[in-house]
């Protein structure tokens, strides 16, 4: 199997441990190279956890999450990790350097690549502004850089790894929309192979994506283009309108 990071969820339904009611029913969907998928729903619509299943922090009750054609079942932890990168909904950084937090997933990536990584994800200005520089010490829990900062640097993180799949949970809610707009430029342009599913709130965040999944109580109850969705489901105008 060629590792190109080409992502299937077919029939997936889960519900978390002890828990009776599914969070997530009977979702099917492809994310191919180059694309970017996006996911949209209400709070509680199950967006987080369908993310969750392709790193496997929880696994599918029952349907099938394809990574590259095999299920990630089959896959060591390593083979998922060096092909996929999650930024999570609450981007964690630790006490250390910004140099160390950035190299977590790659410890032998060079100062250039942190770099790169860093203009990529719209944070190299506020770094290098720094007396330090990328020694700069981050507090516990990132406390001392702000929320739009701390989801910069954990999308440079994860950029750091060069991925073939990147999940992005809600990392561009606290940016700006100038700044969201020319991060995911920026993005686009440097991973144009990638394969991106990406949850966003904001429709700006998500109406360039090649296809856009409405989740709705745990369910996919609508899909296609921002234009496409715009004709024909009342719940994607409703959450535009929103
Ligand atoms: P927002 O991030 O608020 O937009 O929601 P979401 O769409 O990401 O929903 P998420 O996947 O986090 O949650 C879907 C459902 O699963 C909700 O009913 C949650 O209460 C429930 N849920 C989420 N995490 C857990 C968990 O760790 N354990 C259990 N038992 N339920 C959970
Ligand atoms: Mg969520």
């Amino acid at each position: 199997v060629k590792k190109t990071g080409h992502v299937e969820f077919r029939n997936v339904s889960f519900a978390y441990p002890g828990a009776e009611a599914p969070v997530l029913s009977d979702i099917s969907f492809t994310a191919e190279p180059g694309q970017t998928v996006a996911i949209i729903g209400s709070t509680g619509a199950g967006k987080t956890s369908l993310l969750a299943l392709l790193p496997r922090l929880y696994d599918a009750a029952s349907g099938e999450v394809l990574l590259d054609g095999v299920p990630v079942t089959k896959l060591d932890r390593s083979e998922i990790t060096q092909r996929v990168a999650m930024v999570p909904q609450r981007p964690y950084l630790f006490s250390g350097s910004i140099e160390h937090n950035l190299r977590f997933g790659r410890p032998e990536a060079t100062d250039e690549q942190l770099w790169d990584a860093l203009t990529v994800a719209q944070a190299a200005d506020f770094v290098r502004e720094k007396k330090n520089g990328l020694g700069s010490r981050i507090a516990q829990g990132g406390t001392n850089v702000s929320g739009g900062q701390r989801q910069r640097l954990c999308i440079a993180r994860a950029l750091v790894t060069e991925p073939k799949v990147f999940l992005f949970d809600d990392s561009f809610s606290a940016l700006d929309v100038a700044t969201d707009a020319r991060l995911r430029r920026a993005l686009k342009a440097k991973t144009a192979d990638a394969t991106v599913i990406i949850v966003g709130q904001r429709v700006s965040t998500i109406a360039d994506a090649d296809q856009i999944l409405v989740l709705d109580n745990g369910r996919i109850v609508d899909r296609g283009t921002h234009e496409e969705l715009l004709e024909t489901s009342s719940t994607y105008q409703e959450i535009v309108e929103s």
